[in-house]
């Protein structure tokens, strides 16, 4: 299996940062979104996220305009058809990932191995719907994908031998480290770093601590590089709702229970960094809590 040409379904956070790293590492990159403005923003932000990298001597300029050059965008899904892997990142909701892959499935040719970037959705039940339960897999990066090192790599039931390979040797090419998860909900990192989150804004909701203190606490207490609230945000409120939910349904132990304090920001609209409003406000020069 020689995977040269790479579509990504989905140009939010994840989808611009898989686009970079594949580009970078000489994939031919198909990006794809339903909207023209994700398009336009992953692509700058692409060209301003390989900048830094080249004012840090971590790219040379000539390998930032070769991967530049090697990221195509379109809107239309089929046009990734030809492909020989593609790499589902849009919206965590089933129903939105379902109705991608019927879509592409009647373009798609054979060969194609088709993954999803999902944080916590079945990967044997969205094989089961698909023509190639044996050539599907859970392909999941984590936010920032140009910074952050691990890949885990989950196999569906169905996933045979050669595809979890093909996929083992793509993360070696991309310069990154591959963890094994099992199909369980949310897998590794998720299972244990989302109802953490959880915790922290049921922490926040009881009013044990504000969201200063609560990050403050985790950062100095327990050595961690962010705080969880922060780190909350930065995933997006939605996304972490979600994974919870997942969780919840799951593996039906109320311990996942979503706090209601969670839903309530993301019924605002107060998903995070990416809509400027979350645990902190991202408006003016510096966050600034909202409890
Ligand atoms: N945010 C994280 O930290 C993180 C980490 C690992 C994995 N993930 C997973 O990656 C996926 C994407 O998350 P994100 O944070 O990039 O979300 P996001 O909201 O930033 O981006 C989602 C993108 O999908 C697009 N989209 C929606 N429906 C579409 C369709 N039918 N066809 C094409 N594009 C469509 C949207 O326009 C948007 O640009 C989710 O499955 C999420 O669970 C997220």
């Amino acid at each position: 299996m020689t995977i040269e040409t790479v579509g990504v379904i989905g140009a939010g956070q994840m989808g611009n940062g898989i686009a970079h790293v594949f580009a970078l590492a000489g994939y031919e990159v198909l990006l794809n979104d339903i909207s023209a403005e994700s398009l336009e923003k992953a692509v700058t932000t692409i060209d301003k996220n390989l900048e830094r990298q080249v004012g840090r001597g971590k790219v040379s300029a000539e390998d930032k305009a070769a991967a530049m050059a090697r990221i195509k965008t379109t809107l239309t899904l089929t046009d990734l058809g030809q492909t020989d892997l593609v790499i589902e990142a849009a919206t965590e909701r089933e129903t939105v990932k379902q109705q991608i892959f019927d879509a592409l499935l009647p373009h798609l040719k054979p060969t194609t191995i088709l993954t999803s970037n999902t944080s916590s959705i079945s990967i044997t039940r969205l094989a089961s719907r698909t023509d190639r339960p044996e050539k599907f897999m859970g392909f999941h990066f984590m936010n920032p994908v140009p910074v952050m090192q691990l890949v885990e790599l989950i196999r569906g039931i169905a996933t045979d031998q050669p595809t979890y390979e093909a996929l083992l040797a793509v993360v070696n090419k991309l310069g990154k480290t591959a963890a094994s998860a099992e199909d369980f909900p949310a897998f590794i990192v998720n299972r244990i770093l989302v109802p953490m989150i959880n915790e922290a804004v049921y922490t926040l909701y009881e009013g044990v601590g504000n969201v200063r203190s609560i990050d403050e606490s985790m950062k100095l207490g327990a050595n961690h590089p962010m705080g969880p609230l922060e780190l909350a945000d930065f995933i997006g409120l939605d996304t972490c709702l979600a994974i919870m939910n997942v969780l919840h349904d799951g593996l039906a132990d109320t311990k996942y229970r979503p706090c209601p304090l969670l839903t309530k920001y993301v019924e605002a609209g107060w998903l995070g960094r990416k809509s400027g409003r979350g645990f902190y406000d991202y408006r003016g020069d510096t966050p600034v809590p909202t409890r």
